[in-house]
Order: structure tokens, then C-alpha cells, then sequence
């Protein structure tokens, strides 16, 4: 990938600039500048050391290293600032990389030895990453070696400085004659200086996820983390950092964003002299990776960005980096189609007649999209219900007695409303999963995720194959190829509906993951021109691992308007609403029985890529079937803009019964305000919605008032909106630049 290549050792103390400046390395005194954001550290020329700097808005020098006096119980390591920290020696933080040698000792004097400068951003091998061309990201390697375990480490740099972000991984090479073991491995870490911060991260859980949490960064450790084998909906491999006086528009904030699908662990601590150390990568409950001589580690890629425009200047900067230097589909860029899914109208209670037809009613909806959800497959054990079936992907001959072609041929039959478009036939898949009753389970027993003789414990009646393992990995991709061949299949969803508990050894879960990308990577270059959709119970693996391969995730099995405000607005923190699976449900809803209005409903959905029904048209009340024709017209109108424009979030749900957000178009031509009061009450009245993202000097027209007004004053002004004595009002209000 990258051209000019510079390699500078300690002994040469030239001046290195390339990257039109974005990295520059005076000596071993190395700066990454964005275009408002620098990078800072250097070499300790005496020791080897590498030092953090700075990581912040711009400077322009190397200033004296923070100086810390040599009081208090600690001296040595434990008063610098580090950039890539390990253990053993002076330094009793948490470390980045944690390797047990050979004779059972854990030090590590991980030294600066080497560096090297290229445009543009090499390779992963195996591991999903952000990419770019010469033009758009450098890459700075530092390599460090132990001279006494014969261990090196290249840590690498890119940056990308459109959008004030770093990526960094390492990699570990065994250099000794003994195998060495990695327990820890943080792929981001750094030390900011004593600044008084706040952390926020998201908690949650099945069809809860992604509560945005705030507190502050407090003396010792605050580590979250998931060992579910998953990103998870308990948390999500991100964190922010900012002072306490930020807000979502305004003030400093520090995004870490891990690349990656499994277990993590995110870790700030807070020494005794107020330094603030931050660590991302992978959790160290499930490491434990050995390394044997001549062989290499590498770790998974962490995103850290900075932004002066708030949380939502750092969510911006996000959602900008992932679609255009993380995610690899070509339909992240295009307008995704309307889909309806057959969960809700039919369950397990399907087969090609019975599909056929919710296919037809489906389309006089004005769907593009039919999708097939469980229950189609199974022969010797059929997937009459969750206690059979998976592992077995072959149609249910009950059911489709011709197979899925001519079923399939039906489908696409049909003409979408207004075009002359075939529908378009999509369906469901959980591949990495069996249950116990299929005959892939009775013919491979040790398949699956398990450790020695313990009970192999069951969720929702299935268990987890070992996607390690190289023959489970041709199994699935031979699976999942036959059936894209078998029919004309233009969209999936891939199920993931478990965590996994008994592992054979804890880097089982890391080798998984690692055979997961493998699999993934094989499928999405094969079939390029499926539309493919990750799910895990809702949004348990929505994550930037799984958004380089597949561009749309979906966000929640809860679908409750109003839940979603919450799912949504946290969801859309790191990843882009572009990204994000949503849909009209039923009401009243099956997960609360709240009865929120098709309008509140369909906005809600509307605020996402992929939009589209899960309801059985046939339950559909007069209002609601009235409502439709005009909220598929808004939601073509919308598709537009929340693919490629950029997202504002005006107003939390978390804090006011009146949330609001805002899309601008990519151009800045126009833009499309969602507006909602949850709870209505006497008093107090509704503030303004004060518009942000617009050109302070042009002219917008809005659909509310039918006025005429200068983007300062939506912005610095606002909207005044009438809302009904009513709980779930919504408006869609669009502004268009004169
Ligand atoms: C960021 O940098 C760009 C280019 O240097 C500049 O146009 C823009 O105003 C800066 N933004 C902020 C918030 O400083
Ligand atoms: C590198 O930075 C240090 C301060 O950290 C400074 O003293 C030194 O002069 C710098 N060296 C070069 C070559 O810029
Ligand atoms: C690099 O990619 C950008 C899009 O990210 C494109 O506009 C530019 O032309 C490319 N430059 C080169 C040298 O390929
Ligand atoms: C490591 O070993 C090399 C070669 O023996 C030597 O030049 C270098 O100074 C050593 N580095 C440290 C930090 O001991
Ligand atoms: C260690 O590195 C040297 C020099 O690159 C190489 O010759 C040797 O094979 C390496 N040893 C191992 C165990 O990788
Ligand atoms: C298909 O399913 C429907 C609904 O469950 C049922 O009424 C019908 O008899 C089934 N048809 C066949 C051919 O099995
Ligand atoms: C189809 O066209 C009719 C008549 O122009 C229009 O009312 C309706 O909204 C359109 N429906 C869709 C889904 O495009
Ligand atoms: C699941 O389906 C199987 C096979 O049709 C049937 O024997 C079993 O009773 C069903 N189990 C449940 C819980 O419905
Ligand atoms: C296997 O299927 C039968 C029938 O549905 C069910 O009773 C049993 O619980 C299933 N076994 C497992 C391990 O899921
Ligand atoms: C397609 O649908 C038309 C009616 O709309 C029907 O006449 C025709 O037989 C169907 N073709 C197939 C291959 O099912
Ligand atoms: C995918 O895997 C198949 C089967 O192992 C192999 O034949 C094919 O070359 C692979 N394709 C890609 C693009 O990796
Ligand atoms: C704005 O204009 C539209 C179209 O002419 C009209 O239907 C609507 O009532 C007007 N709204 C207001 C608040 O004047």
C-alpha cells in the first residue's frame, strides 16, 4: 500500500516530513497533525522510552516533558506520561501489553529501536480496519524491542487528518527461542495529563441497548468491558472523555472506538499524581494468546478522535471516518430499500403459499424488499420453533417442496408500487449457531464452544460452533455460498442470538473472531452485490469490526418508538444512523403495549438507512393503512439525506420530553428536522428547537411556518413548535437552502 518509505533509526537524526506534514518526526520527536487536532510524543533518547506529549488541539512545539516532583511513594516510570506502557518495571499502572516469557517472569522493556514514515495505510491482515489512499491518511510505525526476551513491537499510527483521527494498533513479534504468552493488550493507550474529566460510555442490555452513562474520572480504575464473545449489548467498545464543562455542540471531547467484534475491555485510571490512563483492546479475560518463535500478534485497530464541537462534533467525525474509510460495501453510499420482513406477520408459521402472499400484500405497501425470516430451513429436524433446526440450511421440503428458486421466482415476480422493479427476495441466517436437534450436531459433536467435560450450557436452546476451527469456517462459507447460488437472494440477515460461555482455552474467543472476519471477508468479496445485514439479538454486535465488512446493522429488537429514541440517539454516539436497521412494529407494541402513532413510529424508523415494516399488513388498522402511502413517500424523500448528510442530535430523550435531531444534506441544500414531544403536560412549554449545521447567512424556506428565514436564526433562534395536548407528536419539518 504505501509508497515513499523513510526509515530512520536513533543514530540519524534527520528531519522527516511527508503526508503534506501530517506526520513529522524531528529526531524521534513525533507529531501527527489533523486539521485541528495534534499528536504528540517522542523518545526518551537516554532510556528508550516512548512519552506522550500531547493529544489535543494544535500546538506547535515540543515543550519540556511534564515534570512531576520525585516525591511521594513512586519515582522512575510512574511520573511520565506513556505512550505504549508495559510492565515490571517502575510503572505499577495498569499496562497496554502484559507477556509472560518462558520462565514464567511478566517484565518487558519494550524499547524504541526504529521508525518508518509511509503515505497512505497498510493492510490488516485478517482484521477489519479503516483504509485510505495517500491523500487521505499517513502511517507512522515505531518499532520497539526487549532486549532481554528477544520480543518486539511495532506500534502504527495512521492518521487521517480530515477528521482529527488516529488509528492505532500493534503488533507483537516473538524474536526469542521460547514461546511467550500476551494477557494483555491494549491496541489504544495513552496518558493525558491531570485535566479534570468526565467518561461517558453506553450500558444496556437485550433490547436496552446503548444508554448513554456519564461520570467522572475518579481516582483508580474505571473498566468496562464485555466477555460475551460479542461487542455486546451490555456495553459497546466505546468511550469518551471531556471536561466537565462540554456539551453535546461545544467544547473539547476525546472518542475511543475499538475495531473489533468480540470481548473487549475499555480501562481509564487515575494515578496518585492525577495522570489519566487510557486503554482499549481486548479483554484480558479472554487473551491469554501464545505466541511461539518467529510468529506475530496483531492486535485489532482502535479509532481515538478529538473534537472542539462537543459529543456531537466527535459523533460526526465518527460517522464521516466509518463511511468513507471503514466500511467497505458499496451500499453504504446508496439508498437502501424499503424491506418488510415476515417475523411479525407469520413467525414459524410459513410456507411458499403462505409467503407468497404476504409477499403480495407486501408490496401493495410499496416495499422493495421481502425478507424471509426464521423457520424456513430443516429437513430431518424442522424448524417448527427454537428447538430445532440450526446448523441445517437446507429448505424445509414441507414447505418448498421445489426448493427456494421457484419460491424466490414468485417473490421477484411482483412489481414494486410505481416502478417497473421486481421486488426484491432477502432472508434470515444464524450460521455460527446449531442447536443440539439438527443433524449437523449429531454428525460433529465437537464443533462447538466447549471445555472439556463440562455441560455444554444451552441459550434459547442452542449452542455456539467453534468458528476457530478451520473446517467450521469452510462449513459456513460453503453454506452460506450454496444458498446465495440456490435462488436469486439479494439481501441477508445474519443472525447471532448468543453469547459464548464454555471455551476450551480463553483465546478460543479471540481466534473466533479472527475466523469470523475470515469467513465474512470470503462472502462479502464473493457476493458484492448482496445486501448484507448483521444482527445479534438486536444490536449485540454493533460494531465498527462488523460495519468494515456488512453496512447496516440492526439497532434493537425493541422497536417501541419511543424505546428507540433512546436505542437510536446512544447508537448513533460512534456509529452513523446510515448504519442503522429500523422499523414500523405493530401497536399496540409486544414489548410494553405502548401505543404510539404510525406517524411517531415511521419518523422514528425513518431516522435510519434501512427502513422498512415488520408488521403483518393484515392487522393493519384504517388509519394505519391510510397513513402508509405518505410515510413510504417521507421515507424515500429522507433516504437521501440520512445516508450521505450529517447528523445532529438537537435534543437528548434523556433529558427533555421533547427530543429532536436534525439531518443536513451533504450539499447543505436542504435539510430535515425530526421533532417529538413524548409526554405532554400543562406546563412548562416547549423550548426551541435550535437548528444547528446551517450556513449562519443563507436563506432556508421551512415547511412549518412556510417562512423564509437565515440559517442564524434556526440556529441561534429556533423553531417555535405547536404540539398537540397529546403524549407521541411528531413532525418532520424540512428546510430547504434559497
Ligand atoms: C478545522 O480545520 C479546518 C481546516 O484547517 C478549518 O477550516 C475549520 O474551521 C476548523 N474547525 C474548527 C472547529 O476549528
Ligand atoms: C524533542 O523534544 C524535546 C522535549 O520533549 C526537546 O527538548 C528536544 O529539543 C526536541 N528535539 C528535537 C530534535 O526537536
Ligand atoms: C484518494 O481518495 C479520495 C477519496 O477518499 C479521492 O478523492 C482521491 O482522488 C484519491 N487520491 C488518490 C491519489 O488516489
Ligand atoms: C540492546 O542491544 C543492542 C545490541 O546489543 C544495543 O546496541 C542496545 O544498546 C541495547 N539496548 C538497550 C536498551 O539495552
Ligand atoms: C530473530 O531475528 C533474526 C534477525 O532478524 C532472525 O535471523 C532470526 O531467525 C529471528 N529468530 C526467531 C526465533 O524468529
Ligand atoms: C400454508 O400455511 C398456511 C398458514 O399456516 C396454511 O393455512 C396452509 O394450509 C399451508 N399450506 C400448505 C400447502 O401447507
Ligand atoms: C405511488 O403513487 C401514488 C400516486 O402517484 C402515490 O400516491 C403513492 O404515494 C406512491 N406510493 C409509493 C410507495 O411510492
Ligand atoms: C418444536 O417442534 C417439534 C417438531 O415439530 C415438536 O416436536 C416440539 O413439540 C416443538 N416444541 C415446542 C416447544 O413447541
Ligand atoms: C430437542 O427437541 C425436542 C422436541 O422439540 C425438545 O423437547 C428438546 O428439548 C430439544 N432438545 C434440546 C437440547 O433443545
Ligand atoms: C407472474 O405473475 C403474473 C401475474 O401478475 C402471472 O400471470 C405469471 O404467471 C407469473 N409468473 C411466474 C413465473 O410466476
Ligand atoms: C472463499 O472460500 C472458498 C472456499 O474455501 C475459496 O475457494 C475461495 O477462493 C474464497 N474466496 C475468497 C474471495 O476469499
Ligand atoms: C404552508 O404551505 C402549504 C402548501 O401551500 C400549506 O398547505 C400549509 O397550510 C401552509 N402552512 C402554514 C402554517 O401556513
Amino acid at each position: 500500500m504505501g509508497v515513499a518509505r523513510v526509515v530512520v533509526s536513533l543514530a540519524l537524526l534527520a528531519a522527516v516530513s511527508v503526508g503534506q506534514d501530517a506526520i513529522s518526526a524531528e529526531s524521534t520527536n513525533f507529531t501527527l497533525t489533523a486539521d485541528n487536532m495534534s499528536y504528540l510524543f517522542h523518545v526518551d533518547t537516554e532510556s528508550g522510552e516512548l512519552i506522550s506529549d500531547h493529544f489535543g488541539s494544535p500546538v506547535d512545539d515540543f515543550t519540556p516533558a511534564a515534570f512531576v516532583l520525585p516525591w511521594g511513594w513512586h519515582d522512575n516510570l510512574a511520573n511520565l506520561r506513556r505512550e505504549f506502557p508495559d510492565i515490571g518495571r517502575s510503572d505499577p499502572r495498569l499496562p497496554a501489553i502484559h507477556i509472560q516469557h518462558a520462565d514464567g517472569n511478566t517484565v518487558s522493556a519494550l524499547l524504541y529501536q526504529s521508525h518508518e514514515v509511509t503515505q497512505g495505510k497498510p493492510v490488516l491482515p485478517g482484521l477489519p480496519a479503516t483504509y485510505g489512499n495517500e491523500s487521505d491518511v499517513s502511517t507512522l510505525a515505531v518499532r520497539l524491542y526487549d532486549n532481554v526476551s528477544d520480543v518486539s513491537a511495532v506500534l502504527s499510527y495512521s492518521i487521517f487528518p480530515k477528521y482529527n483521527a488516529v488509528a492505532r494498533s500493534f503488533s507483537i513479534i516473538n524474536n526469542g527461542s521460547s514461546d511467550i504468552v500476551i494477557n494483555r493488550a491494549a491496541s489504544f493507550s495513552t496518558d493525558f495529563p491531570n485535566l479534570d474529566l468526565d467518561l461517558i460510555e453506553v450500558q444496556g442490555d437485550w433490547s436496552h441497548e446503548f444508554n448513554r452513562v456519564k461520570r467522572r474520572v475518579d481516582y483508580g480504575e474505571t473498566t468496562i468491558r464485555s466477555t460475551e464473545g460479542y461487542s455486546s449489548h451490555l456495553s459497546n467498545p466505546f468511550i469518551a472523555l471531556m471536561p466537565p464543562s462540554t456539551t453535546e455542540s461545544s467544547g473539547e471531547v476525546w472518542g475511543f472506538n475499538l475495531v473489533w467484534t468480540g470481548s473487549f475491555e475499555a480501562t481509564t485510571e487515575r494515578f496518585s499524581n492525577g495522570f489519566v490512563r487510557v486503554l482499549l483492546g481486548l479483554n484480558s479475560l479472554h487473551t491469554s494468546i501464545k505466541v511461539q518463535p518467529g510468529e506475530s500478534f496483531q492486535s485489532p485497530e482502535a479509532v481515538a478522535l478529538y473534537s472542539t464541537e462537543g459529543v456531537g462534533g466527535m459523533s460526526r467525525s465518527f460517522h464521516e471516518l466509518y463511511k468513507n474509510h471503514l466500511s467497505r460495501s458499496k451500499f453504504t453510499h446508496q439508498t437502501r430499500p424499503i424491506l418488510l420482513n415476515s417475523w411479525e406477520g407469520l413467525g414459524f408459521e410459513i410456507n411458499q403459499t403462505s409467503l407468497v402472499r404476504l409477499a403480495g400484500e407486501a408490496v401493495e405497501l410499496g416495499i422493495q424488499l421481502f425478507v424471509n425470516d426464521d423457520g424456513w430451513f430443516g429437513e430431518k429436524y424442522p424448524r417448527n420453533n427454537d428447538s430445532l433446526g440450526l446448523g441445517d440450511w437446507t429448505p424445509n421440503p414441507q414447505y418448498f417442496p421445489d426448493g427456494l428458486r421457484p419460491y424466490v421466482a414468485d417473490v421477484n415476480n411482483f412489481t414494486v408500487l410505481n416502478s417497473s422493479e421486481p421486488l426484491q427476495f432477502g432472508i434470515w441466517v444464524e450460521p455460527e449457531m446449531v442447536n443440539p436437534n439438527s443433524t449437523l450436531y449429531q454428525e460433529h459433536p465437537d464443533w462447538v464452544l466447549h471445555a472439556s467435560t463440562h455441560a455444554r450450557s444451552l441459550t434459547r436452546n442452542q449452542l455456539v460452533l467453534n468458528v476457530g476451527l478451520p473446517e467450521v469456517q469452510d462449513f459456513i462459507i460453503s453454506t452460506v455460498s450454496g444458498l446465495l447460488d440456490s435462488a436469486n437472494i439479494q439481501y441477508v440477515k445474519w443472525d447471532n442470538n448468543r453469547a459464548m460461555h464454555e471455551l476450551s482455552h480463553p483465546s478460543d474467543e479471540y481466534k473466533y473472531i479472527l475466523g469470523l472476519y475470515h469467513v465474512i471477508e470470503n462472502l462479502t468479496t464473493r457476493y458484492p452485490d448482496v445486501l448484507w445485514e448483521g444482527c445479534a439479538s438486536g444490536g449485540g454486535r454493533f460494531d465498527a469490526g462488523l460495519l468494515h465488512y456488512w453496512p447496516q446493522h440492526w439497532t434493537s429488537d425493541n422497536t417501541d418508538a419511543s424505546d428507540r429514541l433512546t436505542i437510536q440517539l446512544g447508537t448513533s454516539l460512534v456509529y452513523p444512523p446510515s448504519a442503522m436497521g429500523c422499523h414500523i412494529s405493530k401497536a399496540p407494541n409486544g414489548f410494553n403495549q405502548r401505543n404510539i402513532s404510525i406517524e411517531f413510529r415511521g419518523h422514528v424508523a425513518m431516522m435510519c438507512g434501512s427502513f422498512g415494516l415488520e408488521l403483518n399488513p393484515e392487522e393493519l388498522t384504517e388509519h394505519e393503512a391510510a397513513a402508509i402511502p405518505s410515510i413510504m413517500a417521507e421515507a424515500k424523500r429522507v433516504n437521501p439525506v440520512v445516508i450521505s448528510g450529517e447528523f445532529y442530535r438537537l435534543a437528548l430523550p434523556d433529558y427533555t420530553p421533547w427530543p429532536a435531531t436534525q439531518f443536513v444534506s451533504a450539499d447543505g441544500s436542504e435539510s430535515v428536522v425530526f421533532a417529538f414531544q413524548q409526554k405532554y403536560t400543562v406546563k412548562p412549554a416547549a423550548p426551541p428547537v435550535k437548528l444547528q449545521g446551517l450556513d449562519p447567512k443563507a436563506r432556508y424556506f421551512n415547511d412549518l411556518d412556510n417562512g423564509t428565514y437565515t440559517g442564524a436564526t434556526y440556529m441561534n433562534g429556533g423553531l417555535n413548535i405547536q404540539w398537540d395536548r397529546a403524549d407521541y407528536q411528531s413532525k418532520m419539518i424540512w428546510l430547504t437552502k434559497q
